[in-house]
C-alpha cells in the first residue's frame, strides 16, 4: 500500500491532547455484526478510546457494514459521504480516522479507498481481531487494506465491549460453506469454521460471571458445528452450554433445516433453560424454488422437522426468513410459501424480496420476476403473516412468564423485553428492573408485533456485582 492521501493523522492513540478520545461505530446487519462491533470497540476502549453517540465529535469513524441485500450495500457509499464531511469540517479539532469495516469492505477491498479519498482503511469481518495493528499502521502512514481469511483468527473474549447489553453472544462457528445461491455470505465471511467445545464453554462461563441470563450462540449455520479436536457435535454443545451453571435462557441462531439431527431435537425438548424458540430459516415453500436455491431439502422435509421439534418441546415458537420473487418464481411457487405460512403458523417471518448479488449463481436459475410482482408478493405475505402473529399473541393474553429486559420504552416509565418464546413485550418500569435482569409479568394485551404486559410483584433481585448492574 502507498502513503497516498495520507492524512493529518491526529485524534490516534498517543496523541497528547487533554480531551478523550471517542469513537463512533455503526452497526448494519445480523448479530455477528454486533459482536464484531463490540470487539472493535473494546480493542479501541483498551486504548483509551471512549464510545460516543455522535459521529461529529469522534476520533475513529467505523461503519461496520451488510452486503446481503442491495439496499444496505447501496447505503455504505452515502454513509460514508457523509462522515468525510466531518473529516473536512473538523477545523483545529483532531480529523477522525474513518474506517470501513464488514461485509463490504471485504467485497469491496481496496476500491473503496480509490472511490473515497478520505478513507483510511478497510477491515474484513475474518480481521476484526486486527483492528489495533491496522490503526498504528495506519499511523506510519499507510492507508490499510486488510481483508481475507488468515489461517489463525483470533476471539479476544476479555477485551470484548458489551456494555449496554442485555444478552451475551458467543461466535460458535464463523463463516459458510453452504451455497445457497442467492447468497453472498460465504464469499464475505469466508469459510466455515468451528471453534472449540473448550473454547467456547471458557467463553459461556465468563459471561455469567459477567451478569448475563441469556447466552446466544451465533453462527451462519450454528448447528452445523462440530469440535475441531473432538469432533463432537451441535447437540453435544447444547447439553454443556444448558448444563452450565448461570445460564437461565439459552438461544442459538441460524439454524440451517438440513443440519438438524434427532439427538438436537431431543436437547430442545431435554433442557428447560433452551429457548422454547428457533429461528430456523425455510426461504420458500416451493420445491422448484428450493431446489433452485440449491437449500437441500423439499418443503415437505421442513414440515416433518417442524413437527418432530414442535412434538420434541411443547409451544416451541418458531420463526423463519422468506425470499419473494426469487428468479423463476410463479405464481404457484408462491401459492406454496403463503400455505406453508398458514399451516406453520410461524411466531415472526422476516420476508424480503430477492436482490441479486455479485458473483451469485442465482441469476442465472431463472427469470427475473417483475419488481410490482415481487413487491405485491411481498405486501400479500406480510398481511397474511400479521393477522396470523396477532391470533398467536392474543393467545398469550392472560399467561403469566418471565420476562428479559430488554430496554427502556419509548414511553416514559416503560421497558421492553422479550419473553421465553423471544416476543418483544412492552410494560411498565419496577424499581428493581435491570436491563439484562428478568422480571415476572402478566400479559395483558396482543399487537401485531408486540404485547402489553403488567410487572408481578417482583421477587428480591440478589445482589450482583454485575457491571449490567450499573448500567439500569
Ligand atoms: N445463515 C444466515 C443467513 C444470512 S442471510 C443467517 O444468519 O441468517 C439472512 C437472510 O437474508 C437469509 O436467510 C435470506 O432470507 C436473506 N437473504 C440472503 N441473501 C438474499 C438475497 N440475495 N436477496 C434477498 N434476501 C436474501
Ligand atoms: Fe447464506 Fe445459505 Fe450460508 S443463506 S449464510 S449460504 S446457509
Amino acid at each position: 500500500m502507498s502513503p497516498a492521501g495520507a492524512l493529518p493523522l491526529a485524534g490516534l492513540p498517543g496523541d497528547s491532547a487533554a480531551r478523550p478520545r471517542r469513537c463512533f461505530i455503526e452497526t448494519w446487519g445480523c448479530q455477528m455484526n454486533e459482536l464484531d462491533s463490540q470487539r472493535m470497540a473494546g480493542q479501541l476502549m483498551e486504548q483509551g478510546i471512549l464510545p460516543t453517540r455522535d459521529p461529529q465529535e469522534a476520533d475513529i469513524i467505523l461503519l461496520n457494514s451488510c452486503s446481503v441485500r442491495e439496499k444496505a450495500e447501496g447505503k455504505v457509499f452515502s454513509r460514508l459521504g457523509e462522515y468525510r464531511l466531518y473529516k473536512r469540517g473538523r477545523k483545529g479539532v483532531a480529523t477522525p480516522l474513518i474506517g470501513l469495516c464488514g461485509c463490504v469492505a471485504q467485497q469491496v477491498g481496496e476500491r473503496a479507498l480509490k472511490k473515497v479519498p478520505e478513507l483510511d482503511f478497510v477491515l474484513g469481518p475474518a480481521r476484526v481481531g486486527e483492528l489495533r495493528d491496522v490503526i498504528s499502521r495506519r499511523r506510519a502512514g499507510e492507508r490499510v487494506v486488510a481483508t481475507g481469511f488468515p489461517a489463525e483468527r483470533s476471539f479476544e473474549m476479555d477485551t470484548i465491549s458489551r456494555q449496554g447489553e442485555y444478552k451475551g453472544m458467543v461466535t460458535i462457528i464463523e463463516g459458510c460453506d453452504k451455497k445457497c445461491t442467492f447468497c453472498i455470505v460465504p464469499t464475505t465471511r469466508g469459510p466455515e469454521r468451528s471453534r472449540t467445545m473448550e473454547e467456547i464453554l471458557a467463553e459461556v462461563r465468563h459471561l455469567v460471571d459477567y451478569g448475563f441470563l441469556e447466552i446466544e450462540l451465533l453462527g451462519q449455520t450454528v448447528n452445523h458445528w462440530r469440535d475441531p479436536e473432538t469432533g463432537e457435535d451441535f447437540a453435544d454443545l447444547l447439553a454443556a452450554c444448558a448444563k452450565t451453571p448461570g445460564v437461565r435462557r439459552l438461544r442459538f441462531v441460524t439454524s440451517y433445516p438440513r443440519d438438524f439431527t434427532p439427538r438436537m431435537v431431543a436437547q430442545i425438548g431435554e433442557y428447560a433453560n433452551i429457548s422454547p424458540y428457533l429461528h430456523l430459516p425455510v426461504q420458500s415453500g416451493s420445491d422448484s424454488v428450493l431446489q433452485r436455491m440449491g437449500r437441500g431439502y423439499s418443503a415437505a422435509s421442513y414440515y416433518d422437522l417442524v413437527d418432530q421439534l414442535r412434538a420434541a418441546r411443547a409451544g416451541l415458537a418458531l420463526s423463519t426468513d422468506l425470499i419473494v420473487g426469487f428468479p423463476g418464481e410463479t405464481e404457484e411457487d408462491f401459492a406454496a410459501t403463503l400455505a406453508m405460512v398458514e399451516r406453520l403458523r410461524f411466531s415472526s417471518v422476516y420476508a424480503f424480496k430477492y436482490s441479486p448479488r455479485p458473483g451469485t449463481a442465482a441469476p442465472r436459475l431463472g427469470e427475473p420476476v417483475d419488481r410490482p410482482i415481487a413487491d405485491r408478493r411481498l405486501q400479500t405475505l406480510l398481511a397474511l403473516q400479521e393477522g396470523i402473529q396477532r391470533q398467536l399473541n392474543e393467545e398469550l393474553v392472560g399467561e403469566e412468564m418471565e420476562v428479559l429486559i430488554t430496554g427502556w420504552g419509548k414511553q416514559p416509565g416503560t421497558q421492553t423485553g422479550r419473553t421465553p418464546c423471544h416476543r418483544v413485550v412492552h410494560f411498565p418500569t419496577c424499581e428493581t428492573d435491570r436491563l439484562g435482569g428478568m422480571t415476572r409479568v402478566r400479559i395483558e394485551k396482543a399487537l401485531a408485533h408486540s404485547l402489553l404486559a403488567q410487572p408481578l410483584t417482583p421477587a428480591p433481585a440478589p445482589l450482583r456485582s454485575s457491571p449490567l448492574a450499573v448500567l439500569s
